[in-house]
């Protein structure tokens, strides 16, 4: 349950990226039940169109793009067809994400080159394509970086430049377009349940035996994080531009030591 009027974000638009499931997809719900108009962006028309009904149901204006956010050219087309569809769009979430485990020397250019591309230069293409169809004044960003912005992790060094990468991008961007009423924040997610995220990490082994060595020893919930997304869009963080919120159970506080506990905590490979 909320803590926010129902009719919140009622008239206005967000435009969400990835956000056919997982965390952009509790987002998407969440600001669809606050009275938004919703566009979601995601390469796989399948997920797009389950999504699409499921967010239907809130009783909120949906619309489903099916799109790679590594185009420019597509992102773009799709921030036209959302102004055509609802108005000025107010809030962007540059939420699309790629990750894997990969030894660096088991890592070819190109897979350097997917997650890098799916992140980080997803993250430009979104925010530059969605300058010109923003609120201006009043449009909010939000990002999803991650604790590996800030802790070197193994097996994840695609991953870990990428999110360090739409940290900083995002500082440069807020001071830029700061005057004309935009602000850019962003939330960093430790290990959500139920995301194809954690599953995928999980997979090599990263069990509760490293859930247990968080400050915080419990993984968070897609609800808390789309909680917080609301949060940032709302005048509770009118003066605030230019940074990520650490919601992460104290994740990025562990630094090198992270790595470690990740070491040990797999299991071990054949
Ligand atoms: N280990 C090593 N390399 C891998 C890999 C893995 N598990 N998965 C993909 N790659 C490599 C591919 O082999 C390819 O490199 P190559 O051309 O040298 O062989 C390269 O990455 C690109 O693969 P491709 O399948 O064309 O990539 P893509 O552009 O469709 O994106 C993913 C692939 C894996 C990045 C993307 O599909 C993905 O991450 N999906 C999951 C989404 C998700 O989990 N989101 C939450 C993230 S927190």
């Amino acid at each position: 349950m909320s803590i926010f009027q129902p009719d919140l974000l009622k008239g206005q638009t967000a435009f969400i990226t990835g956000g056919s499931s997982g965390i952009n997809f509790g987002i998407a719900r969440r600001y669809a039940e606050h009275g938004a108009n919703i566009a979601i962006l995601a390469r796989n028309p399948e997920k797009l169109s389950t999504a699409r009904k499921e967010l239907e149901k809130t009783g909120a204006r949906i619309l489903d793009i099916s799109a790679d956010v590594r185009d420019f050219a597509a992102v773009q087309a799709g921030f036209a067809r959302a102004r055509e569809a609802f108005g000025e769009i107010d809030i962007v979430i540059a939420g699309a994400a790629g990750n894997f485990l990969a030894p660096t020397v088991q890592m070819s250019a190109n897979a350097f080159a997917a997650v890098v591309g799916i992140d980080l230069l997803g993250t430009f293409n979104t925010f530059r394509a969605s300058h010109e169809y923003l609120r201006k004044p009043g449009a909010r960003l939000l990002v999803i970086s991650a604790p590996q912005a800030v802790n070197p992790t193994p097996l994840q060094a695609h991953a870990c430049a990428a999110k360090a990468g739409i940290e900083s991008l995002i500082k440069s961007m807020a001071i830029e377009w700061g005057p004309s009423g935009i602000r850019i924040n962003g939330i960093s997610p430790g290990g959500v349940e139920g995301t194809e995220g954690l599953q995928r990490l999980s997979a090599g082994g990263l069990d509760d035996a490293f859930k247990q060595t968080l400050p915080i020893p419990r993984y968070a919930s897609v609800d808390e994080m789309a909680d917080m997304a609301l949060a940032l869009v709302t005048p509770l963080s009118a003066y605030m531009t230019g940074h990520v919120v650490a919601l992460d159970g104290g994740t990025s506080l562990l630094g090198g030591s992270y790595s470690l506990a990740y070491l040990k905590a797999r299991k071990p490979q054949s």
